[in-house]
């Protein structure tokens, strides 16, 4: 299987997070190196990078070649070391609201080093005393491994999704997916596409719907171009159309991503992933989630607390056309994501197995 181009990788030779600019596929294939705090959170608001998981990768990392300026650049002390990591780690989270994936990924470099904040005076002393632990460079280098960690980790945990997912499939059945939960979306591999490509490989014919997702296409742009790239056998859809080719009985499981499950189960993902799961419950078609566990927030109880990004109303009226394609000044409604009500949704596919009803 041809594997898409890589989303993202640390640089250490140039100290840079050099990611796959997304904005330009499937037209240019194109890497953008980000070596502050400020291009890695230009990055992820741009949508150049994309995808809960990718952002949360991207996060980790842009928060590790930070420090590794400032410590070259300030010589700071311990403390001062773990005061900025705090800082960029709350600059980052700022660079969007819904996936949760990002405030998790920066929330872990944070603990990573935590234990050597907020000493009382005489375990500062100690801690002081013991440099293997407390200098600087040491936190640098807890902070690489963890960021190494959590994207190692991302593509392991999107290969068993898609393992567990796969036993979802027969030859020859129909996905319709939305949005772009794939490689591109993650480290590697994906989520919502990793059962498809785990089936693929083991010589699975299948057939893939992918919604176009509306306003910034990532259906059309990166869905389809992964997926074809892989030899994948993939029809593009408008999201308009998705209604009819379920009532033609073509779709037989639908696999989405998500950028935050609440508590209670409640998942947002890209806008039009509702109905989506609603016209999936009209047809009778399984409506799974993929998702690895960073995606799960057991802090927001249900999807009313779920933050929803809105986006440039330009997405709407403007991005696609030589010309506007809207009477200027128009009023647009322009939200990046939906929440699907836990009861629509079939199951959750995650790298511990598939998650089904009664949880
Ligand atoms: O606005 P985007 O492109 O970041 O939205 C992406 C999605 O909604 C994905 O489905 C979700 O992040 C899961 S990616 C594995």
């Amino acid at each position: 299987m041809q594997q898409p181009p890589r989303t993202l990788y640390l640089d250490d030779a140039n100290d840079a997070v050099v990611i796959l600019d997304q904005t330009r596929l499937p037209a240019e294939v194109a890497y953008v190196p980000l070596t502050t705090a400020e291009e890695a959170w230009r990055a992820i608001k741009d949508l150049l990078v994309r995808g809960a998981p990718a952002i949360g990768v991207t996060a980790a990392l842009g928060l590790y070649i930070h420090m590794k300026r400032f410590v070259q650049e300030k010589s700071p002390d311990t403390d001062a070391f773990l005061i900025e990591a705090k800082r960029v780690g709350a600059y980052l989270n700022t660079s969007r609201p819904t996936a949760v994936n990002l405030q998790w990924a920066t929330k872990v470099m944070c603990d990573a080093i935590a234990p050597y904040a907020n000493k009382t005076e005489e375990e500062t002393y100690n801690t002081k005393q013991s440099p293997a632990y407390a200098q600087p460079a040491t936190l640098l280098q807890i902070l690489r491994d963890t960021a190494m960690q959590i994207y190692n980790d991302d593509i392991n945990n999107n290969r068993s999704i898609g393992q567990h997912g796969a036993t979802l499939l027969k030859p020859g059945m129909g996905i319709l997916t939305h949005c772009n939960a794939g490689a591109l979306a993650t480290a590697g591999y994906g989520t919502a596409l990793a059962p498809i490509y785990c089936a693929h490989e083991q010589g699975m014919s299948l057939r893939v719907y992918a919604d176009e997702t509306r306003p910034v296409l990532q259906g059309a742009r990166l869905t389809a171009f992964e997926l074809q790239t892989a030899g994948v056998d993939v029809t593009l859809l408008c999201d308009n159309m998705a209604a009819t080719v379920m009532a033609n009985g073509w779709v037989d499981i639908i696999f989405v991503g998500a950028d935050r499950v609440a508590a209670n189960g409640d998942t947002a993902n890209k806008i039009g992933t509702l109905g989506v799961a609603i016209m999936a419950k009209h047809y009778g078609i399984p409506f799974y989630v993929c998702a690895p566990f960073s995606t799960i927030d057991p802090a927001t109880p249900t999807g009313r607390e779920i933050i929803i990004e809105q986006r440039d109303p330009a997405e709407v009226t403007d991005l696609w056309y030589a010309q506007p394609m809207a009477p200027a000044g128009v009023k647009v409604y322009n939200p990046s994501f939906d929440v699907t009500p836990a009861e629509l949704i079939t199951g959750y596919i995650t790298e511990n197995g598939v998650l089904l009803p009664p949880f």
